[in-house]
């Protein structure tokens, strides 16, 4: 089934000029880019984005991080996308991570982790609506 998922590119990996070559990698395994932004987050997008995890010891330092400089927001699209973005990236923790892995390769820490990813179709509908309203919507 082809698939839309949310793919951001975090402050770490923009800092580190990074953008091109993790953009390189997903339109290598077949991912469509299919809309993109430039865009330092305020505090409000972030703990918004990641209210799930505002009960977590790490939610406040997550924030500050994601706030810390711009990210590249993006709608991945192709077969299996959300499963496939995430076998992309690899775990989480980079230290888990598969060798050859977007985070295997470039993320600095369990925080630092270079990328995210929608984790299921429903995180997919919620966060592509989050930062692409106009693509849902249609307007
Ligand atoms: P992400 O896939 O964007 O989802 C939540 C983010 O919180 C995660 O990547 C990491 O950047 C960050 N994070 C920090 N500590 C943890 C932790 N212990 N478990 C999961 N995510 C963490």
């Amino acid at each position: 089934m082809i698939e839309k998922t949310l793919s951001i590119i975090k402050p770490d990996a923009v800092e580190r000029n990074l953008i091109g070559t993790i953009v390189g990698r997903f339109e290598k395994e077949g991912f469509k880019v299919v809309a993109m932004k430039l865009q330092r987050l305020t505090k409000d997008d972030a703990k918004d984005f990641y209210i799930e995890h505002k009960a977590r010891p790490f939610y406040n330092s997550l924030v500050e991080y994601m706030t810390s400089g711009p990210v590249v927001l993006m709608v991945l699209q192709r077969e299996n996308a959300i499963a496939k973005n995430r076998e992309v990236m690899g775990a989480t923790n980079p230290a888990q991570a598969l060798p050859g892995t977007i985070r295997k390769e470039y993320a600095l820490s369990l925080e630092k982790n270079s990328v995210h990813g929608s984790d299921s179709a429903a995180s997919a509908a919620r966060e592509v609506e989050f930062f692409f309203p106009e693509l849902v919507r249609g307007c």
